[in-house]
């Protein structure tokens, strides 16, 4: 385990702790949570916090694995529910026991990961039962009262809740997977977030009928329907994503089959892609087009013949052109896929040049997208370090590195080429660095390009896939 990760759990587990420890000596337990089936009040509320733990239990026994390594379940509505009817010792209580699942108990969780859990839970129900608590007061102090004070103030504490387990779930899982807590955050957050809408207010309502004269706790019962169908949704949710993402990388595997040269080469472009992208400091949506991106530049090249696609010997100049079709194919293929849209112009424009003599639309520097010049970056890294059928042996980093300095400001974006040079698909390896002639970039001839329609294309680039 990181030395980081162990001194997170620890510092989260002492605080959890010490919190539930404090709190059920310090505040006593909102009498709204008793159960009102026996004679004594102290068992009538131990017998509301069980009854709201195990509800908690059944909320907690089939969690819904999320695609980055967290877990998502539907306890927050029961924990909640707890917190609006009993504060929040009674909320700690019932976050700590309820949340036990089947797999804590069988040995399949390790032991910190059982605690990281559980102080996860405890400490956010504590905040937000004493959230909840504080704005209620506020509200109080101002003389109003009723439903919609109690429905605010459970709002505020579920929202606490939320923000505090989130934070602390993301800052887990990303020192355990070596990502950042920002990428696990955003990557999950949304059904996080849509998960809490759709229980906060469900939690309330609980915890309303549960108090309401002349019904009782049996009638919570109830509730347990709506929150097992909110289950099922979330995992056909998580299911047809995960789902989405396999079938992008079987069509990439589909293309990549066709040629037993270019095996692997999508997964390994996507590698080098977004790890540019990472030096590149791009944004979180950007990285993910270039994940896609990367698995599905060359899709196109299913509607290339074998008689082309497989040649080994030099491409005829019609063969050639029907060979650079395959980024508007690839293009025309995936525009039927709404999700797809941002991965549109870079399966497009990955063989533009800079200089603006590269295919379809001969758009050169800043006009070719940006995600489509890092992909033609490491598209040609990968292309000059595996081996082809028109060059069996593949070319060195070292040389690769040297082409892509050489084209720089011709066929690659300098920048990019740059960033490429701090990945790891560079490390160690020798690098002249930029040229330091300037060299000389047509203008005069480009522009003319787009002033007359291009010819047909012709001539293979001096480095593709
Ligand atoms: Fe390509």
């Amino acid at each position: 385990m990181p030395k980081s990760l162990s001194i997170y759990i620890a510092g989260l587990v002492t605080v959890g702790a010490l919190a539930l420890a404090i709190t059920s000596f310090v505040i006593p337990v909102d009498g709204h949570i008793r159960l009102n089936v026996f004679e004594s009040e102290s068992l009538d509320i131990v017998g509301g916090i069980a009854f709201w733990t195990g509800l908690t239990l059944l909320a907690s026994a089939l969690p819904v694995p999320m695609p980055r390594g967290s877990l998502i379940n539907t306890s927050i509505a029961p924990i909640v529910a707890a917190m609006a009817l009993g504060g929040p010792t009674a909320a700690g209580w019932v976050a700590l026991i309820g949340t036990s699942e089947y797999r804590e108990l069988s040995g399949r969780v390790p032991w910190y990961g059982t605690l990281t859990n559980h102080a996860g839970l405890v400490i956010p129900a504590i905040a937000g039962g004493l959230a909840r608590q504080a704005v209620l007061a506020e509200l109080a102090g101002t003389g109003i009262m009723g439903p919609a004070v109690d429905f605010a103030s459970t709002l505020a504490g579920a929202s606490v809740f939320f923000a505090l387990n989130v934070s602390f779930v993301a800052v887990t899982v990303a020192l355990r997977t070596n990502q950042s807590a920002r990428t696990v955050m955003r990557g999950d957050l949304p059904t996080f977030f849509g998960n809490w809408v759709a229980l906060a207010p469900l939690a309330w309502l609980m915890a309303r009928i549960y108090v309401l004269p002349g019904v009782g706790w049996w009638a919570t019962l109830f509730f347990t329907l709506p929150v097992y169908i909110m289950r099922v949704a979330l995992r056909q949710i998580i299911e047809v994503r995960e789902m989405f993402t396999q079938t992008i990388g079987a069509l990439a595997q589909a293309v990549d089959a066709r040629d037993t040269f270019t095996s692997g080469h999508s997964e390994n472009v996507q590698l080098i892609s977004v790890d540019i992208g990472r030096v590149m400091r791009l944004k979180d949506d950007e990285i993910q087009a270039l994940e896609w991106g990367g698995l599905l530049h060359d899709i196109g090249k299913i509607g290339v013949p074998d008689s082309v696609l497989l040649k080994q010997d030099k491409l005829t100049r019609d063969e050639r052109a029907l060979m650079n079709r395959h980024p508007v194919i690839g293009a025309n293929i995936i525009a039927h896929v709404g999700k797809l849209a941002p991965e549109l112009p870079i399966i497009r424009h990955h063989h533009e040049w800079y200089n603006g003599s590269g295919y379809p639309d001969r758009l050169m520097g800043d006009e070719i997208p940006k995600l489509a010049r890092v992909l033609h970056v490491a598209d040609a890294f990968e292309a000059m370090t595996s081996a082809r059928p028109y060059r069996m042996r593949p070319l060195s980093r070292e040389q690769a590195i040297a082409e892509l300095r050489k084209y720089a400001g011709v066929q690659f974006d300098p920048v990019i080429v740059d960033a490429f040079l701090h990945t790891v698909w560079a490390k160690g390896a020798a690098d002249g660095g930029r040229p330091t002639e300037v060299r000389p970039v047509p203008l005069l001839a480009q522009a003319a390009v787009h002033m007359v329609p291009p010819p047909a294309p012709d001539g293979s680039p001096a480095v593709a896939s």
